[in-house]
């Protein structure tokens, strides 16, 4: 609580909201993983009772449903085909059969790769059911996608410091707008969690931002010196914002372009779902994670298995966001691409002498014995 953290942590309290081109939006930032920023959202916006539409395009579309349950909220689910996001039209049908207290999706589904349009859903919520709160989980697209609070009229993102943030894991990070304070301040019960509790961080975020020390419960402070770093990169450094997010765009088309080249196709059915911070494709026919990813790991490249329920088995997902992209110099993006050809095509081969090994009568261990017959 020295004068001098208490400096810091304003300065990553208004940097947050640059990051997120706001000026209205208030932040929190509080010791704990992505998941607390569901909570928050939870807890703080909704009573018991109250309904929740939820668009669901993933694993962590069902995550965040389970949440909102957790806390009493009914939710009902737009859910998306998979490799897409939620239909807009069935959105707007969902929010002209009921009232919702708030409309939330997953920006990026980390498991699938697949975007959802954060902007054309709020402009449906705002035209639709004006008083609805618009909720997104963007664990995996702040700064790797452009996000436009204000100007989208969004009322909560909530996100984690370890994804294009580029900070070691363990911040939860959130920014809510005016509305959802006001909803927040109007609740009839206190919130139903008293870590996660506005009531409690509000007043101290705030006065962080005087320039006061305040205590609820203790700050990661050496998380939050790291998160200055790095929000001080993204917002006072070049490449801009905008640029960076160009940046991701380009190395995003360009993996997804050299993987489609060797005919990896991507879980995103269409480019307009395809996120810019990270790739899932499927293996090629006959291959499993088991028989690439050690591969990869042996070129010191460290990629994820598959994690959709559905397919979990067929594909890999690949991260390119902050340092990896930005910092063209490192070559980060030219490396995965030739490790992946690499150890598709080694993989390929080693299956395809295994399959010619076999003899013709199907056991690999040489002609069966009579005896045995
Ligand atoms: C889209 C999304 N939401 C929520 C989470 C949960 O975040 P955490 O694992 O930091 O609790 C993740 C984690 O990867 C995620 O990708």
């Amino acid at each position: 609580m020295s004068a001098e953290f208490v400096q810091v942590i304003g300065d990553c309290i208004r940097m947050t909201r640059e990051v997120l081109f706001s000026t209205t939006g208030q932040p929190f930032i509080i010791a704990g993983s992505g998941t607390l920023g569901w909570d928050q959202a939870a807890a703080n916006l909704t009573e018991p009772g109250e309904s929740v539409l939820l668009l669901n395009s993933g694993y962590f579309g069902d995550s965040f449903t389970e949440c909102f349950r957790a806390y009493g909220a009914e939710v009902d689910e737009v859910r998306a085909d998979f490799g897409t996001a939620a239909n807009l039209s069935d959105v707007e049908k969902a929010l002209k059969a009921k009232k919702y207290r708030i409309v939330a999706f997953t920006h990026v589904d980390t498991s699938t790769g697949v975007l959802s349009d954060a902007k054309a859903i709020a402009e449906t919520v705002k035209r639709v059911s004006p008083d609805t709160l618009v909720v997104v989980d963007a664990v995996c697209s702040v700064a790797s996608e452009e996000i436009l609070f204000d100007q989208w009229g969004l009322d909560v993102v909530l996100t984690a410091s370890q994804k294009g943030l580029a900070t070691p894991p363990g911040l939860s990070i959130l920014l809510a707008s005016p509305k959802a304070i006001q909803v927040f301040e109007q609740r009839t019960r206190p919130p139903a969690s008293y870590y996660a509790s506005w009531k409690k961080w509000l007043p101290v975020m705030k006065s962080y931002e005087s320039g006061a020390a305040a205590y609820f419960a203790t700050p990661p402070v050496n998380l939050i010196y790291a998160y200055h770093a790095s929000l001080t990169q993204l917002t006072k450094r070049t490449p801009t914002l905008q640029e960076r997010f160009a940046l991701h765009r380009k190395a995003s088309q360009r993996i997804k372009d050299e993987l489609a080249a060797i005919g990896l196709k991507q879980l995103a059915l269409d480019p307009y779902y395809a996120a810019n911070g990270m790739t899932a494709v499927y293996f090629p026919e006959g291959l499993k994670a088991p028989d690439v990813i050690p591969r990869l790991l042996k070129k010191d490249v460290v990629v994820a298995g598959g994690l959709h329920k559905d397919n979990k088995e067929k594909y890999f997902r690949i991260g390119h966001m902050g340092i990896t992209v930005v910092n063209e110099e490192r070559g980060d993006v030219d490396k995965i691409i030739a490790a992946v050809k690499e150890s598709i095509s080694e993989a390929l081969a080693e299956a395809d002498s295994k399959k010619a090994a076999i003899p013709v009568n199907g056991s690999s261990e040489g002609p069966r014995p009579l005896a045995r017959l």
